[in-house]
């Protein structure tokens, strides 16, 4: 199979409309991946979904299985990926709820398994990370929030924090001096994983909240999950124009 997947992050753990054809557990070397594999039929296309936090939502960032779910992922043969991503929103128009497709990353993360060339290898492998991103699947993004009317941010430096707590106001204005827009948890290593295993992989992030010391309120998760409920739904509509096109 060459196929689709998307990764749900937090605020979407199910695709409305999915027709589920069925539900695969997989097992890899690496251990358990965060769900069972959903494979279903989507806006005429079969695609797979699967959810980074488990489907209870108890996995917090730093302790996501990314390498299990990647190489569960790539064993079905899946070839594209997008991964929904909720993110806080440093530069000025990353409003709540407001969808950007990221063009960058900065990886702040530490002391996650970040890659599937170290054990068992014969040779050292360094693979190219310019672009963290794919470009084309970047481009059909922008496309489908085109055909969608959302007026989603086309780029922007994703910075990946360790959490789970947020950031501090003082990191944040750090990590808006390296230049990122956003900050979130979970791009990383899920981007560099992807890469390694050749998987087409892009990212559409949904603001939850404005950044640490960027907002006028306090930062709360009933604040955050009011903001992704409104951002999800716009997710659901790009997603049922990017199907058909990726
Ligand atoms: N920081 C990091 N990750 C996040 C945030 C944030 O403010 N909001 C949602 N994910």
């Amino acid at each position: 199979m060459s196929g689709l997947a998307i990764i749900g992050g937090t605020g979407l753990r199910s695709l409305n409309g999915l027709e589920i054809l069925r539900r695969e557990v997989k097992q890899s070397p690496y251990g358990e991946p965060s769900s069972p594999l959903v494979h279903g039929l989507w806006c005429g296309k079969e695609i797979v979904f699967m959810v980074r936090h488990g489907v209870s939502h108890a996995i917090p960032p730093h302790r996501v299985n990314y390498r299990a779910n990647l190489w569960a992922l790539k064993d079905i043969g899946i070839d594209k990926l997008i991964s929904i991503a909720a993110v806080g929103g440093i530069t000025s128009e990353l409003t709540p709820s407001r969808i950007a497709f990221p063009d960058q990353i900065i990886d702040y993360t530490w002391s996650r398994a970040n890659t599937f060339f170290e054990d068992g290898i014969d040779r050292v492998t360094h693979i190219d990370f310019t672009q963290p991103y794919c470009e084309k699947l970047r481009q059909t993004l922008i496309r489908a929030a085109g055909e969608a009317g959302i007026e989603a941010l086309t780029s922007g430096t994703y910075g990946a924090t360790q959490g789970p707590r947020l950031e501090t106001a003082a990191e944040i204005d750090r990590i808006e001096r390296d230049g990122c827009d956003m900050v979130g948890m979970t791009g990383m290593p899920e981007a560099a994983l992807a890469r390694e295993l050749d998987i087409c992989y892009a990212t559409c992030a949904v603001v939850a909240n404005r950044a640490a010391g960027r907002g006028r309120e306090p930062l709360s998760m009933k604040g955050i999950e009011a903001n992704l409920k409104v951002g999800i739904m716009q997710v659901q509509h790009l997603l049922e124009h990017v199907i058909p096109m990726a």
